[in-house]
Parts: C-alpha cells; sequence; structure tokens
C-alpha cells in the first residue's frame, strides 16, 4: 500500500469505538466517526480501555494483553482493567473526581488518595501497553480528562514523538481547581504534551491562567505558548464540530423519516420540544424540568400546546452521584406529570434509552424546540445536531444554555441562563411564538457554523498544528 504522506496517527482514549460497539454512539459521543476517518486518512492505531473488566488482564509489567482489531480501514487495540482499575481510575479519580471539578462541582467531588494512585496506575499501564505500538515518526493524539498525564508518562519511556492532548470538558477557573489535591504535579505532568486543545477560549483562558499563576510558568496570552523548567507547551482553543455531512445523510434515510413521523402521530397537534443528554447532573435536567414547570405554572393557557420528550441513556451507573440524579429526575417527571397530565395526554416523556444517530435525527426534525440546557458543557454536540437535522424552509427554535461550549458560537440560538426556571419558562413561550421569518434566518447563521466548523475540520485543524507546533 502507497504511504501516505501525513505522519501515521496514534489515537489513545479511555474509550475505543470498537466495531461492535459503533451505530450506537450517535449524539451521545459523536467524536467517533470524525476519529475513524482520520485514521483512515493518515493510518495508524486507535488505543484505549475495552470497556471491560478482567481480573486476568492486569500488569505483569507489559501493560496486559492487547486485543488488536482492525476494521473498515481502522485498527483499533484495546485492554482490559480489573475491577479494582475500574473502581479507582474509572468510577474513582475521572469520574468521581475530575469530571464534577471540571465542571464547576467541587460540592460533588470526592478526593480519595486510592483514586488518585488509581488514575496513576492506569495511566502508567496505558503508556506500557501503547508504547510499544508507537513508530518513531508517529503523532500522538491523546483525548480527555482520563488520561491527562499520558504524555509525561510516554514520554519518561523514552519517546519523543509529537504528542498532542485535546480535553473535551471544561477547564475550571484556577479557584476551584486548587481544591485538587496534588493539582500543580498533574498540570505539570500535561505541559509534557506538545499541544494542548481546548473547546473554547473560555477554558483556554483559565488554562493559562492556572499555568502563570499556580506554577509561575511563562506564558503568553497571545500565543498560548507556556514555558516551564526549559519545556515548551502550546495551548489553543479548537471548537469541536460535527460530522455534519453524515447527520444529513442520517436524516434523509427512511429510519429517520419514520422515527420522525411516529413522534409526530403521537403529539398531534402540540408543539414537541426535546432535549437529548446523557444522564448526567452537568447538564441540567432537573433545573430544565424546573423551567417547564415554570412555564406551565406561568403559562396556563400554553400548557395544551407542548410536549416534552427528554432523551436520557444512563451514564455512569456505579457512580454514587449518578445514582441520585437518576432518583431525582424520576421523582420530578412524576411529579409533574401526575399534577399536569390529563387521561389523553402526558406533558412530559422520559426515555431512558439511547436511540440511533438516524432515530435521533428525525425527532430532532420532528421537535419544533431543541432544549439544550446544561449547567456546564465542554461544547455540546446536540446543539449542533439539532441545528443540522432541521428543514431550513420550517426549521424549529434552539434554546441553549449560554455555560454551554456551543453558546460561543451558536449565537442565534435563545440563550439562557439554566439556572433560571423563569429565564427557561420565558425563554420556550418565546420559542413557541417565534415566526418563520425569524426561525429561517436565525437557522440559517447558526447553520453556516455548523456545516463550516464540522469535525472534519476540527481534526483538521488539530493534526496540522500538531504536526508544525515544534518548528516556532
Ligand atoms: C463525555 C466525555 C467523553 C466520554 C463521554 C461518555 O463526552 O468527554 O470522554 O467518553 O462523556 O462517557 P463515558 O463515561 O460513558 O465514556
Amino acid at each position: 500500500m502507497e504511504r501516505s504522506p501525513l505522519s501515521r496517527l496514534v489515537v489513545i482514549s479511555n474509550r475505543v469505538a470498537v466495531p461492535k460497539a459503533r451505530g450506537v454512539a450517535g449524539a451521545q459521543g459523536g467524536l467517533s466517526g470524525a476519529l475513524n476517518s482520520t485514521l483512515k486518512k493518515h493510518g495508524g492505531i486507535w488505543f484505549g480501555w475495552s470497556g471491560e473488566a478482567s481480573e486476568q488482564n492486569g500488569s505483569g509489567g507489559d501493560g496486559g494483553n492487547i486485543n488488536m482489531q482492525r476494521h473498515d480501514g481502522v485498527t483499533t487495540a484495546t485492554i482490559d482493567l480489573t475491577q479494582q482499575e475500574v473502581e479507582e481510575y474509572y468510577n474513582g479519580y475521572a469520574n468521581s473526581t475530575l469530571w464534577p471539578l471540571f465542571h464547576y462541582r467541587i460540592d460533588l467531588a470526592e478526593y480519595e488518595r486510592e483514586f488518585a494512585k488509581g488514575y496513576e496506575r492506569v495511566n502508567e499501564r496505558f503508556a506500557e501497553s501503547v508504547c510499544p505500538l508507537i513508530e518513531p515518526d508517529d503523532h500522538v493524539w491523546v483525548h480527555d480528562y482520563h488520561l491527562l498525564p499520558l504524555g509525561e508518562r510516554l514520554k519518561s519511556r523514552g519517546l519523543n514523538n509529537r504528542m498532542g492532548f485535546f480535553l473535551h470538558t471544561p477547564w475550571p477557573p484556577t479557584r476551584l481547581f486548587v481544591s485538587l489535591p496534588f493539582h500543580e504535579r498533574l498540570v505539570d505532568s500535561m505541559l509534557h504534551y506538545d499541544l494542548i486543545g481546548f473547546q473554547t477560549g473560555e477554558w483556554l483562558e483559565s488554562f493559562l491562567h492556572y499555568c502563570r499563576k499556580e506554577l509561575n510558568a511563562n506564558v503568553d496570552e497571545d500565543s498560548g505558548r507556556i514555558e516551564l523548567n526549559g519545556r515548551v507547551t502550546h495551548a489553543r482553543a479548537y471548537p469541536i464540530g460535527i460530522d455534519y455531512n453524515h447527520v444529513l445523510a442520517q436524516c434523509d434515510t427512511q429510519e429517520a423519516r419514520a422515527a420522525g413521523e411516529r413522534l409526530l402521530a403521537s403529539t398531534r397537534d402540540r408543539t414537541a420540544m426535546i432535549g437529548v443528554d446523557r444522564l448526567d447532573y452537568s447538564k441540567g435536567l432537573p433545573e430544565r424540568l424546573d423551567g417547564i414547570s415554570r412555564f406551565f405554572d406561568t403559562y396556563p393557557d400554553r400548557v395544551g400546546d407542548l410536549v416534552f420528550i427528554q432523551i436520557a441513556p444512563p451514564s455512569r451507573e456505579d457512580v454514587d452521584s449518578y445514582q441520585r440524579i437518576r432518583a431525582e429526575l424520576e421523582q420530578k417527571t412524576g411529579q409533574i406529570n401526575g399534577a399536569r397530565s390529563e387521561v389523553d395526554m402526558v406533558p412530559i416523556r422520559y426515555v431512558n434509552k439511547g436511540h440511533s444517530l438516524a432515530d435521533l435525527c428525525g425527532f430532532y426534525r420532528a421537535s419544533k424546540i431543541g432544549l439544550v440546557t446544561p449547567l456546564r458543557d465542554g461544547m455540546n454536540l446536540v446543539a449542533k445536531e439539532y441545528v443540522a437535522a432541521q428543514d431550513p424552509a420550517d426549521p424549529g427554535v434552539l434554546i441553549l444554555s449560554r455555560f454551554a461550549g456551543a453558546a460561543q458560537q451558536l449565537t442565534d440560538a435563545v440563550l439562557v441562563n439554566p439556572h433560571s426556571p423563569d429565564d427557561i419558562s420565558h425563554a420556550i413561550r418565546v420559542a413557541l411564538d417565534m415566526g418563520l421569518e425569524e426561525r429561517k434566518e436565525r437557522h440559517a447563521k447558526m447553520l453556516v457554523t455548523v456545516k463550516d466548523d464540522n469535525v472534519q475540520e476540527w481534526t483538521a485543524n488539530f493534526t496540522r498544528d500538531l504536526a508544525e507546533v515544534r518548528l516556532d
């Protein structure tokens, strides 16, 4: 096979879209398609956790057994973790410490030494396992908060490859971040990457502020160049997009049409409003329900105009805070529906299962309001998918939290403060009453961003900068 002029790419992330998991990610994990097509173009491998726990594969100095598969032009390599590693690294440090902290929820963050140690051990195991698969000219691209110290671990094994890191979540303000024990050590380890990407200028700014303030690094705010102990890292913002053409193609399938028709037939003459989120406290779901309840209270004559569909597949179910948010949502939906249902009408449909992207596209198009109100979100691709799936001749209205990264780009959405029930309630009213011309105008402007700043552009920008970054 003719060798691509581009360097081979080694993508490393906690989860790998292995073939058996494909086709179900949809809006809940829009990244996999983009990385797969980038890997097809560059060649290379995608390495990560299999998602399985098994006791046999603990590290025996070789990082454990690697399962290599080739599917549709992409090679994936995965390792199992032990149950203890899953507890300490995935449920523990990644999702009970860093995730809440990075979403500004230090009230939920658990700072356990065992979690931190397990996290370091798994990062070391990742390094041990993937190291032999990396060739000298490969570019390495590590993803997300599970693997912040991996670049350092790889470099300490003698690798001198270009290494980039992208954080899919927000980066919190310094005043919150310093609540993390050994925060300096963690960020210092990140500064072994050559390039660090953030979703928005806001998260980038917080990171640069931290490096200057807490590490005394030499930081150039304009270029994002950070120098510490003779090492140079560049940090920049790369807002992620969706695979626009893929979403459009999915909208055009029989499956999407059938899903849309099914939804419309069931809502009769009421306006369908949709939310699609992983069941996560960062998504502002109870606050969203409070806003809807406030709408029903404030505009009693409009109760019959609206039906709200919340699709919320459960996530990270072994983590306490996720069990609590699930219980809270069940209670709130029950309360609102109990108070507001008629024998032939339930105002809130709460669906705990995932759907294919084609189904979601059909639902998005049939819903004249998209409600995306996270309390904090790195980007939020559901907002972008909702825009892409609309009929440009009669588009729906996107109500979007101003605290989602996407709000920096989709400024023509109806922007809301997700903490304020009145704000959400008012936005629903505005969306219901918005005339066709205004809807078309807002949608057309958002569509330009969603179409142009797509995920292919995002991967191209990041990989191009990664190739150039050591040249200055
Ligand atoms: C967020 C994270 C991803 C993660 C995804 C699903 O989008 O940024 O890294 O893969 O949630 O969460 P899970 O814990 O199921 O991988």
